[in-house]
């Protein structure tokens, strides 16, 4: 039997992950130790597993490096990666928004020349661009990005909202409610095939216990 490699996103998500793995039996004790090793492996169920940043974990799945990986809905539809989207684990719940201060909410209906910064620039281009038709100048930043209006980087942001305090710390608010978000499981497309019977096995475990 050859290993399942299982890559998860760093992170808020990861815990959770870990926890709703162990308790389907997908175990990984070796993940508990301190140290500084990447890879931990379970060598009786023939599993490993390796956190990555989030934005990469659906590039080692796109290219089989690891079988299945738990990553954000956000991350999924940002990178556009070509593997299957198999469960919807229904943690880590959040939205994709446009937000900025309230005086924005006219202006963004109709105005093409407003800003958007964001971590997330496809998700922002699909939604401006092919959505609402709006031509937008996109601005690409790597984080804090609720700090672009408050400097007059951009008028307004496309990131996600979780408790809405970082929004509301700032004076700013969701003007726009693009798409909900969620953890997801996602699999290699070679691996479907070849893995098939282990990998079913693991999805329809995990979409039971979430019913
Ligand atoms: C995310 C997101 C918001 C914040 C939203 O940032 O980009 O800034 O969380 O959460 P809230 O609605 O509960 O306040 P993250 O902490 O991932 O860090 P980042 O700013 O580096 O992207």
């Amino acid at each position: 039997m050859r290993y399942l490699t299982f890559a998860l996103a760093k992170g808020r998500l990861a815990k959770t992950a870990l926890k709703m793995l162990e308790q389907q039996g997908i175990t990984c004790e070796e993940m508990y130790t301190d140290t500084r090793k990447l890879i931990f492996v379970n060598e009786e169920l023939k599993l490993k597993f390796f956190l990555a940043k989030a934005s990469d974990v659906p590039t080692y799945v796109e290219y089989g490096a690891a079988d299945i990986g738990v990553v954000g809905k956000d991350t999924i539809l940002e990178e556009r990666r070509n593997l299957y989207e198999v469960v919807d684990l229904g943690f880590g719940k959040c939205n994709m928004v446009v937000a900025g201060p309230e005086s924005m909410s006219e202006q963004l209906k109709y105005n093409n020349s407003i800003r958007v910064a964001t971590k997330y620039p496809n998700i922002a281009k699909d939604y401006f661009y092919n959505k609402k038709n709006q031509k937008v100048e996109i601005i690409k930043l790597n984080g804090s990005i609720e700090l672009a209006p408050l400097v007059g980087l951009s008028e307004v942001i496309v990131d996600i909202v979780e408790t809405g305090t970082t929004l509301k710390e700032n004076g700013l608010v969701v003007l726009e409610t693009i798409c909900p978000l969620s953890a997801r499981m996602v699999v290699n497309r070679v691996s479907m095939k070849m893995e098939s019977e282990r990998i079913s096995k693991i999805i329809t475990q995990l979409r039971d216990s979430l019913q």
